[in-house]
């Protein structure tokens, strides 16, 4: 969008990173039902930006959870118990003598390896660390087009299989670590389930193509063996994790982070050990990708 489109935002604020991928929204109160207009407005943000911050709103989780149906249907979250009263809402938290990576803390797209992974993730800061605790995010749609046409053409018919299972399976990382976190993970064989999406989608609402492979999700790419996907996969990373595809979050307290899975990958850095850090963190159900 042009910088004369951009002043066409009538009843927000859109103050984008310099790259565009990232922007800060205000004049809106989270708190209440947004007019439909207004409404409107984030989502055209939202689908331009990617990811989208609102800064000063302490929202409580009724709240959090209200904003959330305003964009869409709460997504499915397996692998985590909810918090107690709040079945769609997880508590993304860190205790100040956890040494562990922190929750999130590679390169990923949310719950990639579902059917039909959630849309967008809305995270809202409750405790944040002093030092360290930024999220950041891959411009998956931009990684794309940075592509060489040749290699564009080799990746369109390819099909990565995602999975839960070096998260969440009997064999993962978490599994092995359960009593020495705060969060209630749930290790389960059901996360050793795979699931194939286009390696490339197209985002149903801009039509931009995005890669949509992650470090921790993606397993593989179907029809290939190992040998012939790891070299494909691990190029596709150190091409996405680029600087120039990055947007690093700073999070202050009471602010709310709306990104978009399907063009989207993202890492929560750590580098707060001694502090605590407290986030929750609800789904907005997405499409099957194409
Ligand atoms: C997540 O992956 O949802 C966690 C992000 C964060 O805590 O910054």
């Amino acid at each position: 969008m042009s910088q004369a489109a951009e002043a066409a935002y009538r009843t927000i604020t859109v103050k984008p990173q310099p790259s565009g991928f990232g922007a800060e929204i205000g004049g809106v109160d989270l708190a209440k039902p947004l007019p439909a207009g207004q409404l409107a407005e984030v989502k055209a943000a939202w689908a331009r930006h990617s990811v989208l911050a609102f800064p000063d709103q302490p929202l409580s989780l009724h709240e959090l959870e209200a904003f959330t149906l305003e964009i869409g249907p709460y997504g499915v979250d397996p692998f985590v118990a909810p918090m107690p009263g709040h079945p769609n809402v997880l508590e993304v938290r860190r205790d100040p003598n956890e040494t562990l990576t922190p929750f999130g803390g590679a390169w990923h797209s949310d719950w990639s390896f579902q059917a039909t992974p959630p849309a967008a993730t809305i995270l809202r800061s409750e405790v944040i660390p002093p030092v360290g605790g930024d999220t950041l995010f891959v411009d998956a749609a931009a990684a794309y087009e940075a592509l060489d046409e040749a290699t564009k053409a080799k990746l369109a018919p390819l099909k990565a299989v995602h999975s839960a299972t070096r998260a969440y399976g009997p064999r993962s990382g978490y599994a092995k670590e359960l009593d020495q976190r705060s969060m209630p993970i749930i290790v389960s064989a059901d996360a050793d389930k795979t699931f194939a999406h286009p390696l490339v989608r197209t985002h149903p609402v801009t039509g931009r193509k995005a890669l949509f492979v992650s470090p921790v999700y993606t397993i593989g790419i179907e029809g290939m063996t190992p040998a012939e996907a790891d070299p494909i996969l691990a190029g596709l990373y150190k091409h996405m994790v680029q600087d120039r595809f990055i947007y690093r979050h700073k999070w202050r307290v009471g602010m709310v982070l709306m990104w978009d899975n399907r063009c989207t990958m993202h890492n929560a850095e750590g580098g707060y050990d001694g502090h605590l850090r407290v986030m929750h963190r609800t789904t907005v159900a997405g499409e099957t990708p194409a």
